[in-house]
């Protein structure tokens, strides 16, 4: 019974729990197994073999994603043979891309092919030759590019809809070089099912889904800056890094690791955000004139016309007439705050909260 759940991993034994993959037990343990189809969030699927290992008695090396540890495994994950395994699947994908070097604003997984051509120092050109997928530049849609010339086949952008966002917009027709993620009836994205969450576009690793909002900034020099905050939509607090360059918010990107969200977001969190920095935010108060037009005003003197306005309602219908509704993007010490207003100053529970929407 002392083996029942230990595999001998790289010469140590280690244990496992039951349905643990050999990917799993191997990542736990540090051992540095290069992935291209895998995404923790999402079932295995087997697609690209990079993360082969060898398994004694086993006559190939097996996909360690796919693969249930069993007890008495034994186990290697870095010999040269599965090196030169991986390396020369590498080629085979890389040689198809056309473009391996793409801009991280295209998205939160963009560049894990380029990492991993870096770290094998893999050939681009080793195997030129037919190329599966083609681009759909006539998808006009102001927020997802859709470039499958730099598709490998992955099917992250497919199970991530289906399994995440529960959607299923996107699907995988043909077979071989004739291989072509699509829509329903082939059709552009906003024909579709698609509620433009973006998690294609963050679990894509090549960048064949890209954010085509963020790349129009693509060009703006300096670095990208990512600070990890909280959406301001709703209360669901999904966490977001925002891309900043020069101070300029360039993009979102969902947290994969954000408690709330794992990776997902919904329209609002993903792409509007222009708001923040818009030229016509409002930037200070404004109270309308007895000609009712708007125009700035003080703190004061719009606080003075709130209360004013409170007071003639409540002398002419009562306070019961009352109701609050905070904004979901004011933060808990304002919202705090206004239930207070509604509790302490009136006597009333009318109150409520669009984030609770
Ligand atoms: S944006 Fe969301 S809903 Fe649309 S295809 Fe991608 S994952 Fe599916
Ligand atoms: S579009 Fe991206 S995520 Fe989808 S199958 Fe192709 S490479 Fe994979
Ligand atoms: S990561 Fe295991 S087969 Fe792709």
């Amino acid at each position: 019974m002392a083996d029942r759940y230990t595999i001998n991993l790289d010469g140590s034994d280690v244990a496992f729990a039951d349905g643990e993959t050999l990917y799993e037990i191997a990542e736990r343990h540090r051992k540095e197994v290069p992935t291209l189809c895998y995404d923790p969030r999402l079932e295995a699927f087997g697609a690209c073999r990079l993360c082969v290992v060898e398994l004694e008695g086993a006559r190939n090396p097996v996909a360690s994603c796919t693969t249930l540890a069993t007890p008495g495994m034994t186990v290697r994950t870095g010999t040269d043979k599965v090196e030169r395994y991986r390396k020369t699947l590498l080629e085979l994908v890389a040689s198809e891309n056309r473009e391996i070097d793409v801009d991280p604003l295209a998205g939160h997984a963009s560049q894990e092919l380029k990492a991993l051509v870096d770290r094998y120092e893999a050939r681009t050109g080793r195997f030129q030759g037919r190329q599966s997928g083609a681009s759909r530049e006539d998808d006009a849609n102001p927020f997802i590019l859709r470039d499958y010339d730099l598709c490998i086949s992955c099917n992250r952008c497919v199970r991530v809809c289906a399994e995440r966002e529960g959607d299923y917009a996107i699907s995988v027709k043909g077979r071989g070089f004739d291989t072509q993620i699509t829509t329903e009836f082939s059709g552009p994205l906003e024909d579709s099912d698609c509620t433009f969450c973006g998690q294609c576009v963050h679990t894509c690793p090549t960048g064949a889904l890209a954010d085509r909002k963020a790349l129009r900034h693509a060009d703006v020099p300096g670095e990208i800056e990512k600070t990890r905050t909280i959406c301001p939509y709703c209360g669901v607090g999904c966490s977001v890094d925002i891309m900043t360059k020069d101070d300029r918010i360039v993009g979102v990107q969902p947290a994969m690791d954000g408690p709330a969200n794992l990776g997902a977001l919904c329209v609002k969190g993903q792409f509007a955000y222009d708001f923040v920095q818009h030229e016509e935010r409002l930037k200070t108060p404004l109270v309308r004139g007895d000609d009712g037009v708007l125009r700035p005003a003080s703190w004061d003197d719009a606080l003075d016309r709130a209360a004013e306005g409170f007071r003639r309602v409540e002398r002419k219908h009562g306070p019961a007439a009352i109701f609050g509704v905070a904004s979901g993007r004011a933060p808990h010490e304002a919202a705090y705050a206004m239930q207070k207003l509604m509790r302490a100053g009136w006597g009333l529970n009318h109150i409520d909260n669009c984030s609770r929407a």
